[in-house]
């Protein structure tokens, strides 16, 4: 039998990581990274700091290239069906040619792998099990670094993309918006927002107010992070005034 992982590392700090997560990291004999290229080579990073600091000699690490998704192609679902199918076929090479039985194999996944990421869903397409340990996300993170809460008293929140955000437009009074490249809450002058960027990270940013008053002021920091990094992640929480 192969034993497999998946492991939620938190957003960034490397503090985020769980005493179940570092007992895991410390269980695992193949490390399985995916490296999607040279701008995520921060994230890289943390993964390998986690192993060296966790992992317990002798382990192995197997590294792979992302296959590309066709970022240009109209149907946005089926492009990402498409790279999901060629993402599967990955993994399974990776864990039928590098994991013997007996041994334990692991992903390490950013924030918790329950929350906008496709591993999980890669591997039901594939005949292995694997058990997942939960991990402090970037929504947990960037309410904590606000001193907020994610729900207000009995009230539902809605969460969603800055793709779908900008499409939709504002359809709760409690938003909480993730994977945004373009600003979505530009306009949006009944909110307060929340904003962080690179949550956990020396480079954090964090911005809050009515969405009137700091939206010109995000996008800017936004774009001069960018440039100088290579790469921005950012998430806000969205609550609609008064
Ligand atoms: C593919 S999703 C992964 C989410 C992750 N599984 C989690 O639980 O946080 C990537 C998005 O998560 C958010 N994110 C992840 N880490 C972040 C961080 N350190 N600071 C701000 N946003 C972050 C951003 O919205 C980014 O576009």
């Amino acid at each position: 039998m192969k034993r497999l992982l998946v492991i939620g590392i938190g957003a960034g700090d490397p503090d985020h990581l769980t005493l179940q997560g570092a007992k895991a990291i410390a269980a695992t004999d193949v490390f399985f990274i995916i490296d999607k290229g040279e701008e995520k080579d921060d994230l890289v990073r943390l993964r390998r700091r986690l192993i060296e600091e966790h992992g317990r000699q002798p382990y192995r690490v197997v590294e792979a290239r992302d296959p590309e998704r066709d970022r240009t192609a109209a149907a946005y679902e089926a492009a990402v069906e498409d790279w999901r199918e060629r993402r599967a076929e990955l993994y399974r090479r990776m864990i039928e040619d590098e994991l013997a039985d007996g041994e334990t194999g692991a992903f390490l996944v950013w924030g918790d792998p329950g929350v906008y990421d496709s591993t999980l869903s890669i591997l039901d397409r594939l005949p292995f099990e694997y058990e997942v340990i939960p991990g402090i996300s970037a929504i947990s993170a960037l309410t904590a670094r606000h001193r907020t809460t994610l729900t207000r008293v009995g009230r539902p929140v809605h969460i969603t993309t800055g793709r779908r955000l900008a499409e939709q437009g504002p359809t709760a009074d409690d938003i909480l918006v993730m994977l945004d490249s373009r600003c979505a809450f530009e306009g949006l002058a009944d909110y307060h927002i929340y904003w962080g960027a690179y949550l956990g990270t020396p480079d954090e940013i964090l911005v809050e107010g009515p969405v009137p008053e700091v939206a010109e002021r995000i996008r800017a920091l936004r774009a001069e992070a960018r440039a100088r990094k290579g790469w921005i992640m950012d998430t806000y929480l969205l609550r609609r005034l008064g």
